[in-house]
């Protein structure tokens, strides 16, 4: 436990009680618990997140597991789990059809039912990186989160690190999304170069469907620092737009800097979309930008309280951003 600057345990509901070598860690690991930042996840989905009283349910676990442990973590969090009914045996498979049908889930048994959702997980997470100072988020004890159950098509949506391979649909979505093929190209120049960079991809169903590229920026001079990066450009499928796709690029992606030492990032785009994930004006930090924009559209977040102070002057991005 010495190693460790926090800790974040995650348990599931088996039967009305969490794993009990959950209940022996937290028992055992008392004193560390108490003089580190700490977080509890909890997993329970015999009913639909959608249904009161899976939150309710969800409420009671929790409590009673924390009354019971005397542990007071800094953040608590619960989400839906799955039903995997092909992957129970008979026994079990059967009890677990009785109860979904009595709270009104799903009973066809030769079917995986996933409630979790993911989006509210990265949330969390975001918020818990935040609080953990890598982050400018809010640093309040995290709520109680409820999903929106498996029917989501987010549910679907896996962000990944960008592989050899997919170039080409990285190049469909930026032509795509951005009208013209200057974003594209400018990406591929990058890569060619190879300069160090943070490149996801959004996954649905094994096609493309987003991209967000992470770059690293100089401040004062055209020399990239280790420690700040440009976010540019992120593209989302036009028939994709609007469902939370460039959110969780964003999301993803800044947690992905976070965890590659990156403290700070900066971007140009619409404050009323990034301001949603803790960025400001950058010149609120002294930086400007070296292209003639509006100065709200141009914004800064520190991923680690301080990291910008002072660090100012003209943001430098990679020259591919300006020849191509
Ligand atoms: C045998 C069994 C018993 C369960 N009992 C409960 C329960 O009492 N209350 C509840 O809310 N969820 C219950 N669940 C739902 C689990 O919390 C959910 O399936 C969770 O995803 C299991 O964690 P796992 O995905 O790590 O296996 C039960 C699931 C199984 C398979």
């Amino acid at each position: 436990m010495d190693d460790f600057d926090a800790v974040v345990v995650a348990a599931s509901i088996i039967i009305g009680k969490y794993q009990p070598y959950i209940r022996q860690f937290v028992r055992r690991h008392a004193a560390g618990l108490r003089g580190r930042p700490t977080a509890f996840i909890s997993v329970n989905g015999s009913s639909p997140e959608s249904l009161p009283e899976w939150r309710a349910a969800a409420t009671r676990y929790v409590d009673t597991f924390l009354k019971d442990t005397g542990w007071q973590p800094r953040w608590t969090a619960s989400f839906s789990g799955a039903l995997r009914y092909p992957r129970y045996g008979i026994v079990t498979r059967w009890i677990m059809k009785m109860i979904s049908r009595q709270t009104g889930g799903p009973t066809d048994t030769s079917r995986e039912y996933e409630f979790t959702d993911w989006n509210a997980v990265d949330q969390f997470a975001l918020d818990l990186a935040a609080g953990l100072g890598h982050g400018g988020l809010n640093r309040s004890r995290g709520p109680v989160r409820q999903g929106t159950g498996s029917r989501s098509p987010m549910a679907r949506l896996h962000v990944r690190p960008e592989q050899p391979g997919d170039e080409a649909a990285i190049a469909q979505v930026t032509d795509g999304a951005f009208g013209q093929p200057d974003e594209s190209r400018m990406v591929d120049a990058i890569r060619r170069a190879g300069h160090p960079a943070i490149s996801l991809v959004a996954e649905e169903e094994n096609t493309v469907v987003g991209h967000i590229l992470f770059t690293h920026v100089g401040i004062g001079s055209s020399l990239p620092l280790a420690d700040v990066m440009g976010l540019a450009p992120m593209a989302v499928l036009p028939v994709r737009q609007r469902q939370g796709i460039g959110s969780r690029l964003v999301q993803e992606g800044l947690l992905a800097c976070a965890g590659a030492g990156c403290h700070a990032v900066v971007v140009l785009g619409r404050p009323e979309f990034y301001s949603r994930f803790g960025f400001r004006p950058a010149s609120g930090y002294g930086l400007r930008c070296e292209y003639p924009v509006p100065d709200e559209a141009f914004m800064a977040i520190e991923l680690v309280p301080g990291a910008l102070r002072g660090r100012t002057g003209l943001v430098r991005y990679l020259s591919e951003f300006g020849d191509t």
